[in-house]
């Protein structure tokens, strides 16, 4: 009989492991159990293009629906895999269904953490991870309304910028005591609160939430201090959490995310996961970590289709990542958490310059601002592992990939 790879999650990973599979000429069944409605879907254009109206809702599908139908494979949407019994090799769906599986993929993703202060249920408060909540939230964005974004980090900068853009009047409160404190340095995150304090957004930071007001609907924020700020709406982005309670039932380690090797590869044969769930070893930063983003989703379900098919290439790409805020385009590569030093290169005023992070003599980041060049070329260096002198790394004019 023919094998059978079932894929749980319907986004990213999902998608992409059931084109690599097919692309790899694998003739068995495929099954995609994605618990939204919606064919799989990009994430990042919901707080970007498609949040500001500039994006179809069909341009968000990962693949059109003819490719599904096209490569024979069965999506189950609105459906969700409740258990896993790992002996078996069985997966019971919330429809009381149950699918055997040869090869099972684990891409359950992750979930918004949510604020649990007096008022949190509330209505107009708003998470933004699904095209559903960006709907709702775009539904309500316009000239005039006032908009508190609890979160200065990726979500809530980038609502900030397409909020403002449609004539809304934006405050920011940041918990801590600048934006994207999480990701990059101290030199970026003020570039970023200046960009967007000339842009009309007002940033407060050691702002926490105390309460939300309101009688059905917010129409305030109290936070700490006893400040309040009206508002029409809120977007809370304040991080997300890992989706690991399914492998965790079913037995499988889970330690800040569903525990996996180079390979994809949980601890049972033939059982992967891949994306914002897992927990992987990395070359890079020494230790297991776990990734937010779409690259991580992407090569990590690429791995798992190409190692189920018994081709091992182990996952070590450099990680990357990328925000748009207004006209500015932030490149990631590398991760900066345990940097040393950081080396600026070029002016923050000419609104193009990069921050370099060094760990040990090595490149360990850089945060591209309107630098394309510099993110390709530090991507370079950091996979290089080449040693770098810190005054070529500062001069602008000396290009990365030369250091390599
Ligand atoms: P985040 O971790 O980037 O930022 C959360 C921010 O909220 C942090 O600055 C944190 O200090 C702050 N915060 C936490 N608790 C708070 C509280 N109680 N009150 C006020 N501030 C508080 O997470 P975010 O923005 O929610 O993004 C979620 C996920 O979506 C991330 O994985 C991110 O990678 C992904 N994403 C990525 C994008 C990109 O790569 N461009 C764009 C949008 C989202």
């Amino acid at each position: 009989m023919a094998e059978h790879f079932i894929i749980v999650g319907g986004g990213q990973s999902a998608a992409q492991a059931a084109v690599t599979l097919r692309q790899k000429k694998f003739d068995g069944r495929i099954t995609i159990v994605g618990e939204e409605p919606h064919l799989p879907y990009q994430r990042p254009p919901l707080s970007k293009r498609y949040l500001a109206k500039k994006l179809e809702p069909e341009r968000l599908s990962i693949r059109p629906g003819r490719f599904y139908a096209e490569a024979d494979v069965d999506l189950k949407l609105g459906v969700r895999a409740v258990e896993l019994d790992l002996d078996n090799k069985r997966v019971r769906l919330g429809d009381e269904s149950e699918l055997v599986y040869d090869g099972l993929l684990l891409a359950t993703g992750s979930r918004v953490r949510e604020l649990d202060v007096p008022g949190h249920d509330l209505d107009g408060i708003y998470y933004l991870r699904t095209r559903d909540d960006a709907d709702a939230i775009s539904a309500h964005l316009g000239p005039g309304k006032r908009l508190v974004i609890v979160g200065g980090g990726y979500i809530g900068l980038e609502v900030a910028s397409v909020a403002v853009s449609l004539g809304a009047e934006v405050v920011v409160l940041e918990a801590t005591q600048r934006v994207m404190s999480r990701v990059v340095c101290p030199e970026v995150s003020a570039y970023y609160d200046r960009r967007h304090r000339d842009a009309g957004v007002e940033l407060h930071y050691g702002a926490s939430v105390a309460a939300f007001h309101g009688h059905d609907s917010v129409d305030a924020v109290e936070i700490d201090s006893g400040e309040s700020y009206p508002c029409d709406l809120v977007v809370a982005g304040i991080g997300i959490s890992p989706r690991v309670e399914l492998a965790a039932k079913g037995g499988l380690a889970v330690d800040n995310g569903i525990v996996v090797d180079d390979f994809a590869l949980t601890e049972i044969e033939s059982v992967f996961a891949a994306g914002d769930c897992t927990s992987h070893p990395s070359a890079h930063a020494g230790r297991h970590i776990r990734l937010e983003s779409v690259q991580n989703a992407v090569e990590q379900a690429r791995t798992a289709a190409s190692v189920f098919l018994g081709q091992r290439l182990p996952y070590a790409e450099v990680p990357w990542f990328w925000s748009d805020q207004y006209d500015i385009k932030l490149q990631i590569a590398g991760l900066s958490g345990d940097h040393d030093s950081v080396v600026m290169r070029g002016d923050p005023d000419s609104g193009r310059f990069a921050a370099c992070y060094l760990r040990g003599g090595l490149l360990s980041a850089v945060d591209a601002i309107n630098s394309p060049r510099d993110f390709i070329g530090g991507k370079k260096l950091i996979e290089a592992r080449s040693r770098v002198d810190a005054s070529r790394l500062a001069n602008p004019s000396v290009n990365l990939a030369e250091l390599v």
